[in-house]
């Protein structure tokens, strides 16, 4: 039993295998929030919640001579705006009579076997035995909304997942203006906030401070998790470092606009609230009628590794729902970076020649292929090969592709339309606009608005009509601008509030029909590369374009940032050409190829312009990607070098479950002068074990490598890199 309820104390304790959560019904019915941390097995810890009278800090009518008690000190499960708790609130309305007040009452609480689900939402999943469900309903006893608080508890993974269900059940309709999914208090300590920002092509960089007296937020208003924001933070004790100090995880499974804020009051005590961002959003409720919020998924460990090893587990098993999320990703060419828009039926053929000769298993067909698209001007909407680059048609082609030995992949970025296309001159209202206001363009193209149920219904027909029709077994999902001008014309004027949520709501609806219909096909995420990577968006699709900045030394920080929440198995990571085409950067083929294994691999260059030692190189890559790719896509992820240190050199290790294998990764990104060594002192293996190393032939046991380290030679060169395979001997 993972939750239980003690009737005669009020507690309600949830418990993993290394940490409870504990909430309280308070004298006054209001649902306090106790303790989340350390697992401290049964005991009643409300001890720790002292109360005294606290200047301006006020006290509910009900508790009007009991000063000590007050909704702005005491935690609250869910803190809501304008009765008395000034800290950043999770839920803000407005009534029918025009306040935008509310307070939350315990009415009652269920406990079930397995885990809930939320209609429309991703959301995690397990087996009956993997979970437990807690629906504790609270109500404003003034207007009849109800709060149906989920709590889903994966005891063996250590996660808590948390949801929220607004029901209406009042006379009178009212609006939600803030419904956040997750609401955390944490009484004590003094706590550093990790977020990862970024722009396109150099996303999820960690940046970490102190919480100050205020309020942090970390937010996207693009309509998109975004680039610049990711919707997954950390907080963690001063001090912690990878394996040390207690750490929370809040990772919401979110793929539009959203808001995670922390507050340090003036007591010392801090909250943080994670959701939808409230800035421009509304929901209406009629009477009856009822709003889920996106699930949050909550966990607490010792060090940052540990919160990444939850969450990349969580991701993983629970999450990830594709045929291919625990199996062998095809290694994949794309034409990308090789041809741009001029493409045609010989060049592609040409790649796809030298790809198979490589070993290589995919040929991706990337942005140009449809009809109208010779740059980005132009063509999207309008789902049909370009015959004038592809004369014999995209069946013909893939054909051909096939009899090479090659699965087929193909790019599409249906959420998106140009004015210059048949789509958009046949269905312009399809567009996001507000009436008599043009729309903003990105990247010359406009949203289609995903909030209409017959966007929606064209899209899912386009994309099932190209899978149906031809042999595609791999879709590149692509989305290349923010979102904004949020305005739908199938939308009644007063609920336009909804219209970005609704947005997302489509692409979800739409992404579970084409997954659901099509199981076969391995789904790529992308926006403009890592824009959109996100726990929602891996509900859908097992792996996303990390980022379109392919310079591996870049790649480098942009997947190590990207580690701290997400699994190697879930980032696309491709070996491109030398120089690169975004920085310039001249780089050694061995050192893309290290950095590329570390994601899903592939390759986006022009084979055909490689050399015969190259092209043994890349024959060597993926022989080994093949050997190394379950300890990478299923093994514990461990940082072995940190932010300070990675001007210097980046260092990272994988390690099998049962401790028998890892495989070191290093890449050097500065090679300095008279400094020969670098030690690295290697994590998760057996202490008392003796492992060889492949590479040297070395013999060392897990103890030393873990506490003594292993030294490296320095490595002399542009870039180098090196790979240790690392296994017990019998
Ligand atoms: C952005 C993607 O991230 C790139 O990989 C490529 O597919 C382009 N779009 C094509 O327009």
């Amino acid at each position: 039993m993972s939750i239980r309820y003690d009737d005669a104390r009020h507690l309600l304790t949830l418990e993993t295998l290394n940490s409870s959560y504990q909430m309280k019904i308070d004298r006054y019915g209001y649902l306090q929030h106790v303790y989340y941390g350390h697992r401290i097995s049964g005991q009643d810890m409300s001890y720790i919640c002292k109360e005294y009278d606290r200047g301006f800090s006020g006290n509910p009518y009900a508790a009007r001579n009991d000063r000590g008690f007050s909704l702005d000190t005491e935690g609250q499960e869910f803190s809501t705006f304008g009765t008395g708790d000034y800290r950043i609130h999770g839920l803000r309305v407005r009534n029918a009579d025009g306040s935008c007040l509310s307070s939350l009452f315990y009415e009652k609480h269920e406990i079930v076997k397995g885990k809930y689900s939320l209609p429309g939402l991703p959301a995690m999943y397990g087996a009956a035995d993997d979970a437990e469900t807690l629906v504790v309903t609270l109500s404003d006893r003034a207007t009849g909304l109800k709060a149906r608080l989920y709590y889903g508890v994966f005891e063996s993974l250590d996660v808590i997942t948390r949801a929220a269900e607004f029901v209406n059940e009042g006379a009178e309709s009212v609006c939600l203006l803030k419904a956040a999914s997750v609401c955390l208090d944490i009484p004590y300590g003094r706590w550093d906030l990790l977020h990862f920002h970024g722009r396109h092509c150099m996303e999820r960089q960690p940046e970490r401070a102190p919480l100050p007296h205020g309020i942090q937020v970390v937010s996207s208003e693009r309509g998109m998790s975004s680039h610049q924001h990711n919707p997954f933070i950390i907080v963690c004790e001063r001090g912690a470092d990878e394996s040390h100090g207690d750490c929370y995880g809040l990772m919401l499974m979110y793929s539009g606009s959203f808001k995670a804020e922390a507050e340090m009051d003036q007591f010392g005590s801090s909250r943080l609230v994670m959701g939808i961002s409230d800035t421009g959003f509304s929901w209406t409720l009629g009477r009856g009628e009822s709003f889920f919020t996106p699930e949050a998924v909550l966990c607490f460990g010792e060090g940052l590794g540990r919160i990444s090893h939850i969450c990349h587990e969580a991701i993983r098993r629970h999450i990830c729902r594709s045929r291919y999320r625990l199996e062998h990703r095809p290694v994949l060419i794309n034409n990308w970076e090789a041809t741009y828009f001029n493409l045609d039926e010989e060049t592609i053929l040409g790649l796809a020649g030298e790809a198979a000769a490589l070993g290589i298993e995919m040929f991706v067909l990337d942005d140009g292929w449809f009809r109208g698209r010779n740059d980005d001007h132009a063509g999207l909407g309008d789902w049909y090969t370009n015959h004038e680059k592809l004369p014999h048609g995209l069946g013909a082609l893939i054909k051909r592709i096939k009899a090479l030995g090659l699965m087929f992949g193909l790019w599409v970025e249906p959420e998106m339309v140009n004015e210059e296309s048949d789509l958009f001159r046949e269905h312009p209202d399809w567009v996001l606009r507000a009436p008599a206001r043009e729309p903003a363009a990105g990247r010359s193209q406009f949203v289609l608005d995903l909030s209409r149920e017959d966007v929606q219904e064209h899209l899912y027909q386009a994309m099932a009509r190209l899978l149906k029709e031809n042999d595609i077994g791999y879709i590149k999902w692509d989305m290349n601008r923010c979102i904004c001008d949020l305005y739908s014309a199938a939308c009644e004027s007063g609920r336009q509030g909804e219209v970005g949520h609704r947005y997302v709501l489509g692409v979800y609806r739409l992404l579970e029909r084409l997954t659901g219909d099509f199981p076969e096909v391995l789904f790529e995420g992308c926006a403009g590369g890592g824009g959109r990577f996100d726990a929602g968006m891996l509900y859908y699709v097992p792996q996303i374009w990390c980022s379109d900045d392919t310079d591996a030394l870049e790649r480098v920080e942009i997947q190590y940032g990207t580690s701290f929440g997400y699994p190697a198995s879930s980032m696309g990571a491709h070996v491109s050409a030398s120089p690169n085409h975004q920085t310039g950067r001249h780089m050694p083929l061995s050192t893309r190829g290290v950095v590329a294994m570390a994601g899903t691999l592939g390759y986006e260059l022009d084979l055909r312009k490689l050399s015969d030692e190259d092209k043994e190189e890349i024959k060597r890559q993926i022989r080994q990607y093949r050997e190394d790719e379950p300890l990478v896509h299923d093994g514990l992820y461990y940082r072995l070098t940190d932010m300070e240190t990675l001007p210097s050199h980046a260092a990272w290790q994988y390690v099998s479950r049962d401790k028998s294998t890892s495989l070191v990764s290093v890449v050097v990104a500065r090679t300095r002068a008279n400094e020969p060594l670098i030690n690295l002192r290697l994590k998760g293996l057996d202490p008392g074990a003796i492992y060889e190393i492949r590479e040297t032939g070395e013999k060392i046991s897990g103890a030393a490598l873990m506490y003594g380290g292993y030294t490296l030679w320095q490595m002399h060169g542009d870039f180098p890199s090196v790979q240790l395979h690392v296994r017990t001997i019998d």
